[in-house]
Formats: structure tokens, sequence, C-alpha cells
């Protein structure tokens, strides 16, 4: 069923969590393959390269001159020398693969190279990819991302054995075709899944992976910190009485505000498949979450990094009061393990966002 608060173009100001239906169908996740509201106007003239930091400027031209040079089968120089073309390319990798700590600016070169890319282009992220694959199949996705010229892919990982080989298969039989694939991770490709499976035991299936891409470093400071430091992160929380009066006084230009508890957060994302937290956020402009607390549990920590992320990339406001300081939000017991990159790049989101005026 779909909401009509969805659908009616007059949503009220207010939504609570109930309200909002967030099922999410395969056509709708499809037709979202852009690149979300902050990054829809990134292009490589707004990436300023750090003066100090070479391979970033290395990176801005190896991706200029790699996307100006994708030819499109659909343009007639293309096609007519589309067979040699094939023939006379080199065997190495034909994907880039954007390697680097948070902040550095990967997913702003991502959507650059997307945005500079003409042909049928796809921008998604891992997540999304590896859900489309599950729902429509390997053998009709390969033939549906066959047609594209070029595959944007945020945020590679491999959390299991299951996306690994799916990984594999997907991406070693779509790079035999014209497609190019670009993607962005906080892992080195030979590191993929360490500390999160046996990856050890598919070290064959992972260089496969690593051996369709190459790996352009991307070396410097996290970017978002340029408006707070990682010390005086928590200086963007409220107290309970603050965030309920910011919530009073707020109002939203671009959507509903929505005021939760932690614990009615975290028990309404548990419920829900994390591919569907974008469009539980959909109808919102801002999120107010009281009493943000320490997350004992992995897999409820897991599913509020995957909120946040989303909540980042569709640039909507963030107020939140909490009951610690937002570094202790996430378990000694495994914040220190195979996630620790995604719990840190989580906290320099948050700190971001905790900044932005509404
Ligand atoms: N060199 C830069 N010039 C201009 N803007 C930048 C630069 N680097 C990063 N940014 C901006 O900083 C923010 C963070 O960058 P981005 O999200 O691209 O980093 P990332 O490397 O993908 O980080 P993460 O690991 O969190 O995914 C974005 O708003 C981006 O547009
Ligand atoms: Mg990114």
């Amino acid at each position: 069923m779909t909401s009509p608060l969805l659908t009616t173009g007059d949503a009220p100001e207010q939504l609570t969590l109930d309200q909002i239906n967030a099922t999410v169908s395969v056509e709708e996740v499809v037709a979202g393959f852009v690149p979300p509201p902050r990054f829809a106007t990134a292009s490589f003239a707004t990436y300023q390269p750090d003066p100090v930091e070479p391979s970033q400027t290395a990176a801005v031209a190896q991706l200029q001159t790699y996307v100006s040079e994708l030819a499109p089968e659909d343009k007639p120089r293309a096609r007519f020398f589309g067979r040699w073309r094939r023939q006379a390319e080199p065997d190495g990798p034909r994907g880039i693969y954007l390697d680097g700590g948070y902040g550095v600016g990967k997913t702003h070169l991502l959507a650059s190279s997307y945005h500079a890319t003409s042909g049928l282009k796809a921008y998604l992220s891992f997540q999304e990819l590896a859900y489309v694959i599950g729902a429509m199949g390997m053998v009709s996705s390969v033939e549906a991302f066959r047609r594209y010229t070029l595959l944007c892919v945020d945020e590679f990982e491999l959390d299991d054995v299951g996306n690994t080989m799916l990984a594999k298969t997907f991406i070693t039989n779509l790079t035999q075709g014209q497609t190019h694939i670009i993607t962005t991770s906080n892992t080195l490709p030979s590191d993929l899944g360490q500390g999160r499976f046996a990856a050890e035991n598919f070290r064959r299936e992972i260089g496969q992976i690593a051996a369709a891409f190459k790996v352009l470093r991307i070396e410097g400071r996290d970017y978002r910190q340029r408006n707070y430091q990682p010390d005086t992160l928590s200086q963007g929380l409220l107290t309970d009485q603050q965030l309920k009066d910011a919530f009073t006084a707020y109002h939203s230009t671009r959507g509903a505000k929505l005021y939760a508890s932690f614990a009615e957060l975290t028990a309404h994302l548990a419920r829900l498949h994390p591919i569907s937290y974008q469009r539980l956020l959909a109808p919102l402009g801002a999120v107010f979450i009281e009493g943000l607390a320490p997350m004992d549990d992995q897999n409820i920590a897991l599913r509020f990094v995957h909120l946040i992320d989303k909540l980042y990339d569709q640039g909507i406001h963030l107020a939140v009061s909490a009951q610690c300081d937002l570094a202790d939000i996430f378990s000694q017991e495994y914040r220190d393990k195979g996630y620790a990159k995604k719990y840190r790049r989580c906290l320099s989101r948050i700190g971001e966002l905790l900044q932005e005026p509404g």
C-alpha cells in the first residue's frame, strides 16, 4: 500500500514513524540510480585538491581522462570502431577503485565522474546493487547493466560470503563487455572482508574482484573536519529540552519533520529492510532524535549507521540529544573490529550533519 502522505503533495508539517510507509520496490530502487541530493551538483570543478596531497590532484586528472575516454556504443564513431576498440583494448583492469580514508572526497569524485559522462550511466551504493541483484537475479542484472557505459558504485564492501560471491560474478561478467565501473571504498581491494568473515578462505574470489580495478589511492585529511575538530564532536548535541524546543520552532522548507526517541527509532529500524531506509526518510526534511545512547548490540549499531548514511546522502537536517558523548555511542566491544572504519565514518558524518544549518 502506498501511503497517501507520499503522493498527495501536501504532506503535513510533522510526521511520526508509523505514518510513513517505507516499503520499497525494486522498481523504485532502480529508478533512483542517480547521485543523492548531497552530491547532485558535485563536479570536478568544485573539488578543491589539498595542495599538500598530490594524490588528490592526480585522482582528479586520472578520473577526468578515464571518463573522457568512455565511448558509448550508441555514438556513431564508437559503433563504427566498436569491434576494433574491443580487440585493441589491453586486458588490464577496466574499472577504477577509489580508495581512501573517510571524508577525503571519494564520493564527491564518484558523483563528478557520473555527471561528466555522457551515455547510459547509473549511480548506486554497493548495498543497493547487491539488493537489486538479489531481487532480479544475476543473469538479468548482468544483462540489464551490460547496456550501461558507466556504473558508479559507492561504498564497496564485503560483509559476508554471499556478497563476495555475488560481487565476483557480477563484476567479472560485467567488465567483459562495454561497461566501465568506478567504485569507492575505505578498504583496499585485497583487504576486503577482513575482520568480518573468513575472508582468507575467499582469497581467489577477492583477488578476481581486485583484478578488475586499478586502485587510485586518495590521501588526505577528513574534509568535513574543516568545520569541527574530532574532540569537539559532542558540541553539536542538545539537551532533551533544547531538542524539544528546536523541534517546535523548526519549520522545514523541504519536507516534514520527525521527532522520535532513540529507543522508538531503533525498534522501528529493526522492522525494516535497510534498503527501505531511504524511503522512510523520503518525505522528511528534518529528524530529531531524543536520547541517543550507547549501543551494545552490533546489529542495532549497524542499522543506525546505515540510517545516518542515508540521512547524510539525502542532506536531511539532524538534531540529537544524547545520554553520553558521541564518541561513546558505539560499544568498545565491537567498534575496533571489522567495522571500525564504518563507525568512525559515521561519527564524522554525524559531526558534519550537526554543524549544518537546518
Ligand atoms: N577536496 C574537496 N573539495 C571540495 N569538497 C570536498 C573535498 N573533499 C571532500 N569534499 C566535500 O566534503 C564532504 C565529504 O566528502 P565525501 O563524502 O566525498 O568523502 P568520502 O571520501 O566519500 O568519505 P566517506 O568515507 O565518508 O564516504 C562532501 O560534502 C564533499 O563534497
Ligand atoms: Mg563516500
